[in-house]
């Protein structure tokens, strides 16, 4: 620190182009006193390596949908492998931002409505990539819960909403996993821009969580140098503007960089450079003292002291690590596996090893690796839905149906310019989707598989929560041709599903990344138990949900009324007594599963409550135990239950195994503008079941 000049100390502030042009992000070494170089790079679902491959692993939704964190942390360290073989060292990951409206773009990339359930991700996901010495990034700090205007839209969020549904993921990253980094988002909370956000930034996450990382703005989503330095942002990314970033072979010949107009929903990216000659002007005018610059450095460089970063070799790249070898490649197959929710089964699966498949669908023969933006993945090997079954199936006869489904990508806002793949399809004629075609082969065989897909995309949200085209037309058709039909959802998030009365089953598979095809053969099957509980609630109809007014979504005058408050995802639809499609936590299994009588143990602040599960089905399966909360007798409205604990148990066909969930005084408590948390004395009910509407047991708790 002393021997650094403020030249030196500012280039550490923001980031500069890569000579290499092989990081997303990148901040410059200074060799002289051993500061390598900081590689950044994208994204929750696997490295988006700038113009290379990586594992694609299934959709961060999808992961939260196995209910199983040890495979978060499992797939965290995956990707950090991943990224040190591609000679990056942070990692823009994980995701953790609430699903607060089912529209929004970019939910697959997030993990639940629920708190609870994300913090538990979050926590683990931090865990993996730090294990492998690649740094951390939880993002985006805080409540970025839709795309549509989101670098200037402003969250109107009580304190109350913040501190009980969009700051514990956060929380728990720093306080149970002591992540390195967090990103700021684009939009503003109650007016204020996040990167200059005070309150937020040094108030809570960095005196009251204990937050000594550094944190860094999304992509040319600083507001502005002086605020943004005071209010504790401490490095600028990308730092430079587009023209300074863009390189010639990853822009179209013909596009000058300059002349690149950006859509509405990114933002001016030919602003860049904030915290370089406009900081360094503020501290010679006085605006901002140095010790505040050396307070931003400093946390720079203990994060890279911490990750064995200093005297590294100035690239920084910590080589090593792996890349798609077959431990990576079965996890990703795992989690497709494990994360799949069945949603409704009438007899229809396993199908029968003898059976002849028609599979139906416009985008069959395509695996949905994931959803459009940032965090897309190039892999090397891929199996779609079609390859999937016509190595599993007797018998596969494939037809598309209708016209394929566009898939957005954020790169073609502007070319492949920025490392991502378009995943644009091919604009072949579709001469190839014929209904009848799908019907006379839906007639003919034993059972009917249509694959099914939404096309959600990082910077933009959906207009409606139907499947786009004519997908629910073909599976209806299909519904009345076929003798059985199993559909399969590729969605990211709710999908409004009119023909779910005309079906004999429903899969969701959510973006299942490159394994997709092999999971969903093993789980059509039976070779494996779907392992999914639904991680966010399905609404019967669009208006059911708590952001169905406009000023909660998409919001008017730049502003988004969050006035649901703590009422987000099933505590609004339990408190208006609304029957969801399908619940939180909802999802079957080939096995069925009988609870016993719970029983609690108390232990000073800690409630036990345990519950013998046992397996009454003829084939192996994994039941997810949930624990949900209330208060018999709230002083303030509060939902009426809470999911605070759960555990996943695998029980063969008759096995029976006692799960036990431990809850601690955070898990009874509300937030108080005025008192902070507040546990209030009385009556709890603890409600033990297979989802926030199938609650197979109630135990009462009185705390003192
Ligand atoms: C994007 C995303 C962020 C990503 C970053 C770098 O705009 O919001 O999640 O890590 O820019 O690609």
């Amino acid at each position: 620190m002393a021997s650094l000049s403020l030249d030196e100390k500012l280039r550490l502030l923001h980031g500069a182009t890569d000579p290499d042009d092989s990081s997303v992000g990148y901040v410059p070494p200074i060799p002289r006193v051993g500061i390598p170089a900081l590689r950044m790079v994208d994204g929750p679902m696997g490295v988006r390596a700038v113009g290379g491959s990586a594992t694609a692993f299934p959709a961060s939704v999808a992961l939260a949908a196995t209910w199983n964190p040890r495979l978060a942390r499992e797939q965290g360290a995956s990707m950090a492998r991943e990224a040190r073989a591609h000679g990056q060292n942070v990692l823009l990951a994980p995701g953790t931002n609430v699903v607060r409206v089912p529209h929004c773009g970019r939910n697959f990339e997030y993990y639940s409505e629920d708190p609870h359930l994300s913090a538990r991700f979050a926590a683990a996901s931090v865990r993996g990539i730090q294990s492998e010495d690649v740094v951390a990034t939880v993002k985006h700090y805080v409540a970025n819960n839709q795309e549509t205007n989101r670098y200037r839209v402003s969250a109107a969020v009580s304190e109350r909403a913040l501190r009980e549904i969009y700051l514990p993921a956060f929380r728990a990253a720093v306080e149970e996993a002591d992540v390195g980094a967090v990103m700021t988002a684009y939009n503003r909370v109650n007016g204020t821009h996040m990167s200059d956000h005070r309150p937020l930034l040094r108030d809570v996450l960095k005196d009251e969580f204990g937050f000594d990382g550094f944190v860094m703005s999304d992509w040319w989503g600083t507001e502005s140098s002086v605020g943004a330095a005071r209010a504790g942002l401490d490095v600028e990314m990308p730092g430079v503007t587009f023209e300074e970033r863009a390189t010639a072979e990853r822009l179209p010949e013909d596009v000058d960089p300059a002349d690149v107009e950006f859509p509405e929903t990114l933002p001016d990216m030919h602003e860049g450079g904030l915290f370089g000659e406009p900081l360094r002007d503020a501290i010679e005018s006085g605006a901002v003292d140095e010790s505040v610059v050396d307070g931003k450095v400093r946390r720079v460089l203990e994060t890279m002291a911490r990750f064995g970063l200093l005297g590294a070799d100035s690239d920084g790249g910590r080589r090593g690590g792996e890349l798609d070898t077959p431990r990576h490649r079965q996890l990703a197959r795992r989690i497709a596996v494990e994360g799949t929710v069945l949603l409704k089964n009438e007899g229809a699966l396993p199908l029968d090893e003898a059976a002849a498949v028609a599979l139906v669908g416009p985008n069959a023969d395509a695996a949905k690796l994931g959803g459009g933006g940032s965090s897309e993945v190039t892999p090397v090997a891929r199996t779609s839905p079609v390859d999937g079954l016509r190595e599993r199936a007797a018998e596969c006869r494939f037809e598309r149906g209708v016209p394929r489904i566009t898939e957005s990508s954020l790169f073609d806002a502007f070319g492949a310019g920025d490392g991502g793949e378009s995943t644009a399809d091919a604009d072949d004629a579709d001469d190839d989707a014929s209904l009848d075609a799908a019907l006379e082969a839906a007639a003919e065989a034993d059972c009917a598989v249509v694959v099914v897909q939404d096309d959600t995309t990082e910077s933009e949200d959906r207009d409606d929560l139907r499947l786009p085209g004519r997908q629910d037309e073909l599976v209806s058709a299909v519904a009345d041709a076929a003798d059985r039909t199993v559909v399969v959802l590729r969605t990211g998030g709710p999908v409004q599903l009119p023909w779910v009365d005309e079906v004999d089953a429903v899969l969701e598979t959510w973006y299942a990344g490159q394994a997709e095809g092999e999971a969903l053969a093993a789980v059509l099957y039976g070779d494996a138990d779907p392992g999914g509980r639904l991680p966010l609630t399905f609404g019967r109809r669009a208006d059911d949900y708590p952001t169905a007014a406009p000023e909660r979504f998409p919001g008017a005058n730049d502003e988004v009324d969050y006035s649901e408050g703590v009422f987000v995802g099933y505590r609004y639809f339990d408190r208006e007594d609304i029957a969801p499609l399908f619940p939180f936590g909802h999802g079957r299994s080939y096995a069925s599963f009988e609870y016993g009588e719970s029983s609690v143990e108390r232990d000073g602040d800690e409630v036990t409550v345990t519950v013998p599960v046992r397996n009454v089905g003829n084939r192996p399966g994994k039941e997810v135990v949930q624990v949900y909360v209330r208060d018999e007798d709230p002083p303030v409205p509060r939902p009426p239950r809470e999911l605070k604990g759960f555990e996943t148990v695998r029980l063969d066909p008759g096995e029976r195994r006692r799960a036990s969930v431990t809850l601690d005084r955070d898990a009874f408590a509300y937030y108080d503008q005025d008192e902070g948390w507040v546990v209030s004395e009385g009556r709890f009910t603890l409600l033990v079941g297979r989802s926030a509407r199938e609650i197979r047991d109630r135990v009462s708790v009185a705390l003192g």
